[in-house]
């Protein structure tokens, strides 16, 4: 009955917020605005079912419940029919019922005919809309925490002894990747001489999945016909192909997910020819008890530890419960110690500058995740992008390019592929950089290097142009270097007999290797 409109959404839930914000919500008042839904609303209390058909062949089904609660609105969200996240902050817009769910999405709902309205809108930007019908409240449930495993250490992987390098669909392309982008992305890769500075993995995030098939093994969508076609393409340029998925039932943005599945999951990937996969938390928040994070990550790392390809784990979980403390245990290669990064000096800086205390848990093999680069998605200019490629080398962050490489500018390219910056944060020791001081909106960051010095950043996070200095004795020397390079003028310094000086424009770096 219901014809149901995809507008082509692309989705951008903000799950790093998602896990945590939800254990406050669960306990947060309900609005007060949402006793006006009693006095002037409709009644729309009950059950229903909001299926959105993505062109690509995959429903997203959504169940909605709608209770009176104390004088209020209550209810519930389940999206994939199999996760329950409260009902926030109801109130009446014109004729809608308008709230949000912690997981980024605002509903509006107003009643029509015997069926609900629905549009369903996502914080990144995009908006789904159709029919709701009613179905029985038997249909509300929410997937159990399975077993997990007794914790213990597992070995290391030996994968990703220095931090890996490639690029992610998701800051750029959201929903709309296909098999098509991930081809081209790999041709480029190579033409753009990414390949060639040491970028390797073509990953796809998020909304590939297609659900299961008789058998409960995972599909992909009609986006991404052959996936064992598109790795044999990108394996015969020279790369490695990763994929997505998540713990629970459904992933951040609504797809299937490998709860219940992690075993076969792991299998179906390495039949495929996968090579990385970033396992994303989303709703297992909801699913398992706070503590059970470990053992959870632990099962997959289990089951890829099994599967016969040797995978790159990547964890990605916000930061949650001190990963970084368990994160190599659990099989863990890379981990996120971050909510999402947007494209604007804001979340960029905000992020990257607030990771020093974590430079002790990073290692070959094991490395801290600040999130996906931003540089050339066009939010911040080309200074602002040097710094944000600057502090992720100095943290040893992993690099995983987040822009359209098939379209970048030579600005850009020039960003990406300096090698003299990838070559400190490529660096075999290992080591992440921590600040040496910050003062006045200037902060000095030191990575020691294998056997060749320190990297040395100079950072102004002023709006204004600043002289900045640090003196050779705060870089632990007691003499002046016998080299000062700076790495994106690609030149030689005169080292001056106590320090360094210099101007540095508003947001931007200065970048040195001293040896
Ligand atoms: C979460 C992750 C993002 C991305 C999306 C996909 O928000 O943190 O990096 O994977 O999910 O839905």
């Amino acid at each position: 009955m219901s014809p149901l409109k995809s507008k082509g959404s692309h989705p951008r839930p903000p799950a790093g917020s998602f896990g945590r914000a939800l254990r406050f919500s669960l306990l947060s008042a309900m609005s007060v605005f949402a006793a006006q839904w009693v006095l002037g609303a409709p009644d729309m209390s009950g059950a229903w079912s909001i299926d959105v058909s993505k062109p690509w062949g995959v429903t997203l089904h959504t169940l909605l419940e709608l209770r009176p609660e104390g004088g209020s609105l209550g209810g519930r969200v389940f999206p994939n029919g199999a996760v329950a996240i409260p009902i926030r902050g109801a109130h009446m817009e014109g004729p809608d019922l308008v709230f949000r769910i912690d997981w980024g999405w605002t509903f509006h709902v107003r009643p029509e005919g015997a069926n609900l309205r629905v549009v369903v809108g996502y914080d990144g930007g995009g908006k789904d809309e159709a029919l709701a019908r009613p179905v029985a409240d038997a249909a509300l449930g929410a997937a159990a925490a399975l077993p997990v495993p007794e914790v213990r250490d597992l070995p290391d992987n030996g994968l990703a002894r220095t931090p890996p390098m490639g690029w992610n669909s998701w800051n750029h392309f959201a929903e709309s990747v296909d098999d098509r982008i991930v081809r081209e992305t790999a041709d480029a890769m190579v033409s753009s001489g990414m390949a060639a500075a040491g970028y390797a993995y073509v990953n796809i995030d998020d909304t590939w999945e297609g659900g299961r098939d008789a058998q409960g093994n995972i599909v992909p969508n009609r986006k991404f016909p052959d996936m064992r076609a598109l790795a044999d393409y990108v394996h015969a340029k020279g790369l490695r192909l990763g994929i997505y998925s998540s713990p629970g039932p459904v992933t951040c943005g609504g797809y299937e997910g490998s709860h219940g599945h992690e075993e076969q999951d792991a299998k179906t990937y390495a039949g495929w020819g996968v090579d990385y996969l970033k396992y994303d938390w989303c709703s297992a928040g909801l699913v398992y008890p706070g503590a059970q994070l470990r053992p959870v990550y632990q099962k997959m790392g289990e089951a890829i530890g099994r599967c016969g390809r040797p995978i790159v784990f990547s964890l990605c979980e916000y930061g949650i419960a001190d990963v970084w403390k368990w994160g190599p245990a659990v099989g863990g290669n890379l981990w996120r110690t971050t909510g999402d990064i947007q494209d604007s000096w804001k979340s960029m800086s905000g992020i990257g500058f607030n990771q020093g205390r974590l430079a002790p848990y990073a290692s070959p093999g094991h490395w801290n995740d600040p999130d996906m680069l931003e540089v050339g998605n066009g939010g911040m200019s080309a200074t602002e992008y040097r710094t944000h490629f600057s502090l992720w080398c100095m943290l040893a962050a992993p690099l995983m390019a987040g822009n359209d490489l098939r379209s970048m500018s030579p600005e850009t390219r020039e960003i990406l592929t300096n090698r003299e910056v990838i070559s400190v944060d490529q660096d075999a020791l290992g080591r992440q950089g921590a600040r040496l001081f910050a003062k006045d909106g200037v902060e000095a960051w030191a990575k020691p290097l294998v056997g060749r010095g320190v990297a040395v950043g100079l950072f102004n996070r002023n709006a204004a142009e600043t002289t900045a200095s640090f003196s050779w004795t705060q870089i632990g020397r007691s003499s002046t270097p016998a080299s000062v390079r700076d790495l994106w003028r690609h030149r030689a310094i005169a080292a001056a007999d106590d320090g360094f000086a210099a101007a540095v424009p508003a947001h931007g770096v200065v970048l040195l290797l001293v040896k």
